[in-house]
């Protein structure tokens, strides 16, 4: 891990984010990711090799713990703290509750009452009102946000509103949203080319979550092989959309679109589009 942190330093990073959270079956089989919750021992002098090899500031996140009934959070902050970390984020699941179930926000409070170290607050902050609401019921120093940004990466600048005490303002617009998604579609096949059509499928399902008659876009999108055809099946859309009784009005036609896939997922979050 030092010589892996060294590598990085070398390659111009800013800081080092220790990754103990991960639930994944093929990283916890390598004792990684959250598997180092359950040994504080090796968790401090693997986090204490980092921190001396490197001079960039190295932080660290976590789960609440390797299952509910063995939360350790307090105690695993504690022997980061020893090991010189500059701040840790906290996402309130156990590695068991894998991307499951609600978040125990109050885990977060507690870490927070038990270290003196920034703690930065994570799990289901989905709009800005959750942003503040965790702020206000952990104290922590600082939100992040996972899953509520496929669906709404408009949510950073709202919730930075709210919380500096101003009103967030109206969420997106379905133009707003479609035509993120063809930016999106665009920066993608500047890099990808032609398989842009295929990872595009996931985005246009969460970019278009709750608006009216969505399925069969969806359903189109995923029979598509450029980005020529996804970007006129989102303008045809919009289309339809505008001309629709009252445009863009939350539906209950929406299909489930594609949620983490947890346990063996990639770190993509690949998953099948609806
Ligand atoms: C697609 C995807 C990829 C993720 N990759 C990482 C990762 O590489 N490192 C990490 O620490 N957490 C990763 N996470 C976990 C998130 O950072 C976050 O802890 C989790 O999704 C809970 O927050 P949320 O409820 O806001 O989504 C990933 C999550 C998702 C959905």
């Amino acid at each position: 891990m030092a010589e892996a942190a060294r590598m990085c330093e070398g390659m111009g990073f800013d800081t080092l984010d220790l990754n103990y959270g991960c639930p994944v079956r093929k990283v916890i089989a390598r004792e990684a990711g959250a598997a180092m919750l359950t040994d504080l021992d090796r968790l401090q002098r693997v986090t204490t090799a980092v921190v001396n090899a490197v001079s960039l500031p190295v932080t660290a996140k976590i789960r609440i713990g390797w299952d509910r009934e063995s939360t350790n959070a307090p105690e695993v902050v504690k022997a980061l703290e020893r090991s010189g970390v500059q701040w840790v984020t906290v996402h309130a699941r156990a590695r068991s509750e894998k991307f499951t179930g609600q978040a125990h926000w109050e885990v977060i409070a507690a870490v927070k009452q038990s270290t003196t170290l920034p703690v930065i607050g994570n799990g289901d902050v989905k709009t800005p009102e959750d942003a503040l609401r965790m702020i206000q019921e952990t104290g922590c120093d600082g939100i992040m946000v996972g899953r509520g940004s496929f669906v709404n990466p408009w949510l950073f600048e709202r919730a930075h509103r709210l919380l500096n005490g101003d009103d967030p303002g109206p969420d997106a617009t379905p133009r707003t949203r479609i035509s993120t998604a063809i930016a999106h579609l665009h920066d993608l096949a500047a890099k990808k080319g032609d398989y842009a059509a295929v990872l595009m499928r996931k985005h246009v399902a969460w970019y278009v979550r709750g608006l009216y008659d969505n399925s069969s876009l969806c359903r189109e999108v995923n029979h598509c092989s450029t980005p020529a055809e996804v970007e006129t099946l989102l303008n045809r859309y919009l289309e339809r959309l505008e001309s629709a009784p009252v445009a863009g009005d939350s539906e209950p036609l929406a299909p489930a679109a594609p949620e983490w896939g947890g346990e063996d997922a990639d770190a993509h979050g690949s998953c099948a589009a609806p």
